[in-house]
């Protein structure tokens, strides 16, 4: 079987290298891949760009791709899905509507409360006085979010009534984000702790993947800007056995089946961000069509079973029966990212040291092959990923190779996955 993967990430290399060693897949392509897909055996980077839709239909085709999987959240939300089906294409991933879970916050929002699914109270506006008035109604602290794709930086944290402000204002009047900030969410505070919870499915049978915890802030301790990921453990402490029945039952599969009801059956992965409180109860903090990125690195180097079986399952509407084998033992991703992320980062510095890692395994992101020399070239550049007989044992692991990697500005987070991590 030949496998296509969309994507650049450290997420893409993870789910290339775990596609690649099932017994079922000869080839893997990433399109367009990274420094890190471009030195696996058996996997091959195509120059495609990750929204050239058109381009990759051709290549799906005219190279009898048997399954694509598509890793960012900006090709499901264009429709990248439908086209494919309709070329008679096998894709695992949500259409253009079921995507609308992530690509529209405000159809998020009400889709959840059609549902009952218990999230944070909000209003949407498009006006910014209505924006205005509302802020100094409520007060701070705030959560004022752009309701369309914004690369993960549409969502601020307004501690004050200036800051909630100066957001809406920056979105529904200054055009920060385009046409994605022309409607903005406002929504209640939460506090608590944060799970990733990913699930599979097929629009019908559901298969949750081993939960885990994203550690969002730049710097130790939860400080500092939001970021895509600075690392992720597997599993999530918070977790327990009856709060992941409580989050199936409560969240989980009154998404799927609502969305089947509203005739867009939502079949891919599904992530849903959780905010935990303090009496354990979940609410939904956000929605994203596809895996989590560092969170899949972790969890795939747990995952025992054959993901490239299972995802054709999920794309053929033949999940029911499957079953996810995990390997017991706890896993830690460790981003290593470049000077300056998450704003603008400088690009090709040398990356040395890899040779000299054992027990991790490396996932490379924003990286490339300058003359055969691996060179950064983006914010997150790479995560470091063990796992070990108990979670500080894996970090222990995964700390000790970040530590024989280097580039010039190279930095990361010292408390991923520490046992007392209580902030983001
Ligand atoms: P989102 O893209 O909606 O997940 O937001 C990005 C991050 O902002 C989340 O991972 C949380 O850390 C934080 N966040 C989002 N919504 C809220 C909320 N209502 N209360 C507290 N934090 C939030
Ligand atoms: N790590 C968070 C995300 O993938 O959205």
């Amino acid at each position: 079987m030949k496998v296509m993967i969309i994507g650049s990430g450290s997420r893409e290399h993870a789910l290339a290298w775990k596609v690649r060693q099932s017994p079922l897949v000869q080839e893997v392509f990433v399109a367009p891949g990274n420094g890190g897909t471009a030195q696996e055996e058996g996997i091959s980077n195509i120059a495609i760009d990750a929204k050239d839709t058109d381009a990759l239909v051709s290549f799906a085709q005219d190279s009898r791709i048997d399954l694509t999987l598509v890793g960012p959240e900006d090709p499901l939300v264009q429709g990248l899905v439908d086209r494919f089906r309709a070329r008679g294409l096998t894709v695992f991933g949500p259409s253009q509507q079921a995507a609308q879970l992530e690509g529209s916050k405000n159809f998020a929002k009400a889709f959840m409360k059609r549902h009952g699914i218990p999230t944070a109270e909000y209003a949407s506006f498009t006006q910014l006085d209505s924006a205005e008035s509302w802020i100094r109604e409520k007060g701070t602290p705030l959560v004022i979010k752009a309701d369309g794709l914004a690369a993960g930086k549409g969502v601020v944290i307004a501690r004050t009534e200036d800051e909630a402000l100066g957001a809406v204002r920056d979105m529904l009047a200054g055009d920060v984000f385009g046409k994605a900030g022309s409607r903005v969410i406002i929504e209640e505070f939460l506090e608590g702790k944060e799970v990733s919870f990913i699930v599979m499915t097929d629009g019908k049978e559901v298969l949750p993947l081993a939960s885990s915890q994203d550690h969002k802030a730049r710097y130790d301790g939860g400080q500092g800007p939001n970021t895509g990921g600075m690392g992720a453990c597997s599993p999530a402490s918070a977790l327990t056995p009856s709060l992941h029945e409580h989050i199936m039952q409560q969240i989980i599969l009154p998404t799927v089946r609502g969305m089947e009801a509203e005739g867009h059956a939502y079949s891919g992965f599904l992530y849903v961000g959780l905010m935990i409180d303090s009496d354990s109860v979940p609410h939904v903090l956000e929605y994203n069509c596809r895996l989590g990125d560092p969170e899949t690195q972790p969890i795939l180097v747990r995952l025992e079973s054959d993901i490239f079986e299972l995802c054709l399952a999920g794309a053929t509407g033949k999940l029911g029966g499957h079953e996810c084998q995990w390997d017991p033992r706890p896993a830690v991703g460790v981003v290593m990212a470049a000077e300056g992320y998450p704003g603008a980062v400088k690009r090709g510095d040398p990356i040395t040291g890899l040779d000299a890692v054992e027990d991790a395994k490396v996932f490379l992101g924003g990286t490339t092959l300058r003359d055969d020399q691996l060179v950064t070239n983006g914010g997150r550049v790479l995560c470091v990923t063990a796992s070990g007989d108990s979670l500080q044992h894996a970090r222990e692991k995964a700390y000790k190779a970040v530590g024989k990697i280097h580039w010039k500005g190279c930095c990361f987070r010292s408390d991923i996955g520490a046992a007392n991590q209580q902030d983001n």
